[in-house]
């Protein structure tokens, strides 16, 4: 391992390499578009915990043992979330998107790397109080199956509630925030009507293809995980999925300016990465 941790030695950039081509080939997981920074950090913490010398023997663990894939795959994964997160974002989308949502008699809205959910609940409470929910459709997706899972069930800990019930308030909430759960001993359930218009399911933005006309995506802390390359190539894939004039909402650190397919899109609400498919450009 480098002394520095910021530095990357030519054995262990190999190594890692190996590592990426290995999980494709055996599991068909492609991180091979991941940026290497971010992939570097994380190897060098599963060694670390799992008291493994070097890359190569992280690789043999991952190709002869499913638990280790199973590790790794939550390590590269990175599922920080929560509810109303960048509670400002949510208030411009409740006051200048959500106006033009009203005009569509139906609405699909795809959650693109929507963690354990925190994100399509936010959205699901949004809508209701727009009067929107009853004609939304909300496909909710990950490529980490036990994240979709725990996005499916809706629970979560009752201690996050009062950071989460800041964030509902500073979002423009309308309501009580406990008007959207029910507290359980140690945990929360969301109400089945959040999920009712829901669908929740695996899809892996590096390797599985568009859904159909969408009004709305919501990709938010993603494509900050990726290299320019499959940057481009997801965004061109939401450009796809979009209706012209449907929106691309992404992560405060996220842009679209060093990226081919980002002229599909022009800015809608510029300060909250929130984009518009333009309704002159075809993908290429
Ligand atoms: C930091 S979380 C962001 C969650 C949520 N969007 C938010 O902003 O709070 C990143 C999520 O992207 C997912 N992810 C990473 N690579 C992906 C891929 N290739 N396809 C689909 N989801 C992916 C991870 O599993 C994780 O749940």
């Amino acid at each position: 391992m480098s002394a520095d941790p910021s530095e990357i030695n030519e054995n262990e950039s190999i190594e890692l390499e190996l590592l990426l081509e290995a999980v494709y080939r055996k599991y068909g997981y492609d991180f091979r578009g991941y940026s290497r920074a971010h992939l570097m950090r994380r190897a060098r913490q599963r060694m670390l915990l799992g008291g493994l010398g070097t890359i190569s023997e992280l690789t043999h663990a991952v190709l002869n043992e499913p638990e280790a894939l199973q590790t790794l795959l939550t390590d590269l994964s990175i599922n920080v979330t929560e509810m109303f997160r960048d509670p400002e974002f949510y208030l411009h989308l409740r006051r200048e998107i959500a106006p033009i949502l009203r005009t569509y008699p139906f609405l699909k809205i795809w959650h693109a790397g929507c963690s354990t959910g925190e994100e399509v609940y936010s959205m699901s409470v949004l809508l209701e109080e727009e009067g929107l929910l009853d004609r939304a459709r909300l496909y909710a997706t990950d490529f980490n199956d036990a994240s979709v899972e725990q996005a499916r069930e809706g629970i979560y800990p009752v201690e996050l509630i009062q950071a989460y019930t800041r964030n509902y308030q500073k979002a423009g909430g309308l309501r009580s925030f406990c008007d959207y759960y029910t507290a359980r001993y140690d945990a929360v359930i969301m109400a089945a009507r959040l999920r009712r218009n829901a669908v929740f399911t695996t899809h892996n933005l590096a390797t599985d293809g568009p859904f159909g006309e969408m009004h709305l995506i919501v990709c938010r802390n993603v494509l900050i995980y990726f290299n320019r390359e499959l940057q481009n190539k997801v965004v061109r894939l939401f450009g796809e999925s979009l209706i012209p004039g449907g929106f691309l909402c992404l992560g405060s650190k996220e842009s679209l300016k060093f990226c081919r397919s980002g002229e599909l899109f022009e800015p809608a609400v510029e300060s909250q990465r929130i984009f518009r498919r333009r309704f002159d450009t075809e993908p290429s």
